[in-house]
């Protein structure tokens, strides 16, 4: 349970201003992403992609990473942000790295149009594979 109000205006914003240093020349899809560490910090990311395609990063991961590089503990939400009609979910990659460092964190995507997801992070992976499978 999350003890303080997520200010997920200010996340929104943030994300947006990431996806607008996308690095996407192959599939013009911009996405930014926003995330809180559990002790408040903000840290951002966007997707980056590469001439070899299967290097590209998507936006959620690198801001989890951004985050880890900065010394983050645990994710406490993230907010996913596309310039669309419609909102869109972290990719499977994602959904997974996610849940290392935030099994609880509570997710949002937004886009440009009214509608939005938000779940929490044992919804979008279910029955993850996570640390603990690794220590029994
Ligand atoms: N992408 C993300 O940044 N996040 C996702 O969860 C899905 C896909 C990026 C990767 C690539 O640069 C572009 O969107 C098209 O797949």
């Amino acid at each position: 349970m999350s003890v303080l109000k997520i200010d997920w205006d200010r996340l929104a914003e943030a994300a947006k201003a990431a996806s607008e240093r996308a690095y996407c020349p192959y599939s013009k899809f911009r996405v930014g992403a926003a995330l809180l560490t559990q002790d408040g910090r903000l840290y951002t990311g966007c997707n980056v992609e590469n001439a070899s395609y299967g290097l590209t990063i998507c936006a959620e991961r690198n801001t989890v990473f951004h985050a880890v590089a900065q010394g983050m503990a645990a994710v406490s939400c993230l907010l996913v942000y596309t310039p669309t009609e419609k909102p869109a979910a972290p990719c499977g990659a994602c959904r997974q790295v996610l849940n290392e460092f935030g099994p609880d964190a509570e997710i949002r995507c937004v886009c440009d149009g009214p509608q939005t997801i938000e779940l929490k992070m044992s919804d979008l992976l279910p029955k993850a594979f996570g640390p603990a499978n690794l220590s029994e």
